[in-house]
């Protein structure tokens, strides 16, 4: 639902940008309003005349079984057993899940999460089932989302090329503190956060080099005053 929707807002704030970049995104969209399509449509066949024997093997398995045991009545009484935009504990879908920022490389990292994020849910399904046409059906949609990752990769590396890695890359440089730009705080016990191509060498945008900090220190406040009634403060 979010890349479904979320793929047909995000284009509408760009404004004047290239349209092949914006059309690729009202494809994937429709795309993926079919995928919503055919999972509630492989849900209403597996519960469709599901034989008792079978759903009763179903619920041995501890997860299946509490939610079966306990069925919405929201379902049955509001939708009429049809599907319904929430999540599988009855978490309504809302449109604060749309992440469309009007800046497209910000909107293209968003898609690729969410293209990962969907992947792994299918795996984790495809793990937990052992019904062939569902296991096929699962593999499609992992095709689909390989692909979905390489377009959000391939879309996100040209527009890196042509804009630079840094998203907004409008910010003027005299508005950035420049001398923290790339350097790695280390706020842990321990530098193992050193190790890393994060911590030294080239940085990804190729305008500066990683340094590592070794940061600390006590925070310098006063108390609040009494009148907030906050802890007042301890003996250390
Ligand atoms: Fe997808």
């Amino acid at each position: 639902m979010r890349q479904a929707l979320g793929l047909n807002f995000e284009p509408k704030y760009w404004r004047g940008l290239a349209l092949n970049l914006k059309t690729n995104l009202f494809y994937s969209g429709a795309e993926e309003l079919g995928h919503v399509e055919m999972i509630a449509t492989m849900i209403a066949r597996l519960l469709d005349d599901a034989p008792i024997n079978e759903q009763e093997k179903a619920a041995e398995d501890p997860v299946i079984g509490s939610i079966m045991g306990r069925m919405n009545p929201h379902h049955a009484i509001i939708s009429g057993i049809g599907a319904m935009p929430e999540n599988s504990t009855g978490v309504p879908w809302n449109a604060g899940y749309i992440v469309a920022s009007g800046n497209m490389l910000a909107d293209f990292r968003a898609n690729l999460n969410a293209e990962s994020q969907g992947r792994l849910q299918v795996a984790r399904l495809y793990e937990i089932t052992d019904d062939p046409g569902v296991k096929d059906m699962l593999s499609f949609l992992l095709a689909r989302d390989t692909m979905h990752q390489n377009q959000w990769i391939a879309a996100i590396k040209e527009l890196e090329e042509k804009r630079g890695t840094t998203v907004p890359s409008t910010v003027p440089s005299d508005w950035e503190a420049t001398d923290f730009s790339y350097s790695l705080m280390n706020f842990s016990e321990g530098e193992e956060s050193k190790k890393g191509s994060w911590a030294s060498g080239k940085t990804p945008d190729g305008n500066g080099e990683f340094d590592y900090v070794k940061h600390g220190g006590k925070q310098e406040l006063k108390p609040a005053p009494s009148y907030v009634h906050g802890t007042p403060p301890l003996d250390e």
